[in-house]
């Protein structure tokens, strides 16, 4: 069966390559996104993407991760880039952004989903200012990634494709 993988990004990572590139560097969502396909599909895992930059469109997105939330009506079951259907995913890799630091929200609709996740931070959130230490979702999180530019999202989806038990696919 195939694995799949979601990639979540929040707030203010579409502008990625364009804001403030001296901490979060010069490359794109887009090239981000595209480096994560290609490596999704040379591990042999499919790979789903969605950016928001608002909390409740990341909750229904992770709710409709478990096949629930208000989106789930067959025409509308395709990701952001309108192509594959939205089936379960074995793993979340996440980027909540400055979400991370704020909801309780997101963190009750992973832990409601029940799909392992991994949380990924392109900066080194603990080297910043004292609020970005705090997250509601580290002490649930499989694996936490931080400060390894967005080199850090293929770190993690590499563990959640080759080292994470992830739930089996439907
Ligand atoms: C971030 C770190 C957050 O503190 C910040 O609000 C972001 C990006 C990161 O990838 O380093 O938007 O999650």
């Amino acid at each position: 069966m195939t694995r799949r993988i979601l990639l979540i990004n929040g707030p203010n990572l579409n502008l990625l390559g364009r804001r403030e590139p001296h901490i979060y560097g010069p490359a794109t969502l887009a090239d981000v996104e595209a480096l994560a396909r290609d490596q999704a599909s040379s591990l042999g895992v499919e790979l789903q993407t969605f950016q928001s930059n608002h909390e409740g469109a990341i909750v229904d997105r992770i709710q409709e991760a478990a096949g629930w939330g208000p989106r789930t009506r067959s025409d509308a079951a395709v990701d952001h880039h309108g192509a594959a259907p939205l089936t379960k995913p074995s793993a979340i890799v996440i980027n909540p952004g400055a979400l991370t630091h704020t909801s309780v929200a997101i963190r009750d609709a992973l832990l409601a989903v029940d799909i392992p996740f991994v949380e990924v931070h392109v900066s080194n959130v603990h080297a910043r200012e004292p609020f970005r230490k705090q997250s509601y979702l580290s002490d649930k999180a499989e694996a936490i990634v931080c400060g390894m530019g967005v080199y850090g999202y293929t770190a993690a989806i590499e563990f959640a494709a080759r080292y994470l038990k992830t739930v089996e696919p439907e």
